[in-house]
């Protein structure tokens, strides 16, 4: 067998890092491999599990992560720390079939030019989603397919967290993934550029029995997030999409503002305008806050700072823009052109600046030192 490390990423999974590790040992042959735990800090006692079984047992490392989560980058950080030939990556909650890794590691021997082997759900007469809900499946199936426009690799299960490559495809592909995220497999395929040469082990998803799933809304947002950073990153960061898809739903709040104030409510033209401005503004903040920039998102006391740098920066963003439009339209440019142009400077301005000064360099300064993530 090559040189083999199988990556396993546990967060809270105290009650399955025993079982794991059991297991794995009955199954896998020689003294080839090892097994490296990728913890997130988890607080179920599960560094207590993981220090005890290091000590008393030489295949067993880990590698603990203060301050961040994140199922793909785990995975990346696993494989980053070792030296072996072929990493395997398989969850730590026994969901996956554990008996099929050591036919998917042979496989590399077998077939020299062999560069991923994949665990599939949807492949074969294995197969099946264990205690799935019929949405899930229809969400995982849904997802798979539109997953399919931009791969290059084809397989009937591209979602899965289950899966092995040779170090070159890592090699390969480590500086082009996002590591946001679940899907790390795909991530690998879309990062690959190439088709990779590929084979499907089929499985049956098996029923978790201790501890949780981490899989909720904000990781299916992640997902789409992969899928359009794949597909337009190249040409313009999809936070800046996010951010002015933020400011329309901004613009559309305003009118709306401006019409109940002014129209039905007879509040002056100017009185209501500034109002609208200010609902908008507030609206803009809350939105990119949860969406735009949810990685690093403020919480509690940092809400009010945050809203009254936001306002100052759009203040400055305002008058940018209208310098720009200004100067554009005595150079005779076209007005709705010079408009524009103002606007997307202004835009630009916002973006840049409250990227750096309201979610990076407010919540740093403002953070007690203390206190966590
Ligand atoms: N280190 C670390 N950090 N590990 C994490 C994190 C994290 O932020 N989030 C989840 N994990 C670990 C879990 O402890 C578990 O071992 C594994 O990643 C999968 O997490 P689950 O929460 O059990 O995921 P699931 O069962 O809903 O999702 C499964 O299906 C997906 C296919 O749709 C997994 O097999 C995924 O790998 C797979 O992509
Ligand atoms: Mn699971």
């Amino acid at each position: 067998m090559k040189r083999a490390s199988i990556i396993i990423p546990a967060y809270n999974e105290r009650d399955n890092i025993p079982l794991v590790v059991e297991r794995l040992e009955k199954l896998l042959p020689g003294d080839n491999w090892e097994i490296v735990f990728v913890d997130d800090d988890s607080q179920d006692g599960s560094r207590e599990v993981l220090m005890e079984l290091a000590r008393s047992n030489p295949r067993v490392r880990f590698i603990r992560r203060i301050g961040r989560r994140g199922l793909a980058s785990a995975c990346l950080e696993g494989m980053a720390s070792s030296a072996a030939d072929v990493f395997a990556v398989m969850d730590c909650d026994l969901q996956h079939d554990e008996t099929i890794l050591p036919a998917m590691l042979r496989a590399f021997e077998e077939d020299s030019a062999l560069e991923l082997a994949v665990g599939s759900r949807y492949t074969g007469k294995g197969g099946g989603t264990g205690d799935w809900s019929k949405s899930r499946v229809f969400v995982s199936r849904f997802a798979t397919r539109i997953g399919s426009i931009v791969r290059k690799t084809e397989l009937t299960d591209p979602m899965s967290g289950f899966f092995a490559i040779r170090r070159n495809i890592f090699e390969e592909t480590v500086r082009q993934m996002t590591g946001k995220g679940f899907k790390i497999l795909l991530d690998i395929v879309l990062s690959a550029g190439r088709p990779l040469r590929v084979r499907e082990f089929p499985y049956e998803f098996r029923t978790r029995q201790h501890g949780e799933s981490k899989l909720d809304i904000v990781v299916a947002f992640e997902y789409l997030y992969l899928l359009a950073d794949k597909i337009f990153g190249r040409f313009v960061p999809v936070r800046f999409v996010l951010y002015v898809l933020a400011g329309l739903s901004g613009l559309v709040l305003h009118i709306g503002t401006l019409g109940i104030l002014h129209k039905l409510a007879d509040v002056p033209f100017i009185t209501a305008q500034i109002l609208a401005t200010l609902a908008a503004m507030a609206s803009n903040f809350l939105v990119n806050n949860s969406v735009t920039f949810r990685q690093q998102r403020l919480k509690g006391g940092l809400l009010l700072p945050g809203l009254i740098a936001y306002m100052m920066i759009c203040g400055m963003g305002a008058v940018v823009n209208v310098q720009s439009a200004e100067y554009l339209f005595e150079q005779n440019i076209p007005w709705w052109f010079a408009g524009a142009a103002g606007a997307l400077v202004g835009a630009v301005w916002n973006y840049a600046v409250s990227t750096q000064i309201v979610w990076t360099w407010l919540p740093g300064i403002l953070k007690k030192p203390t206190s966590k993530k």
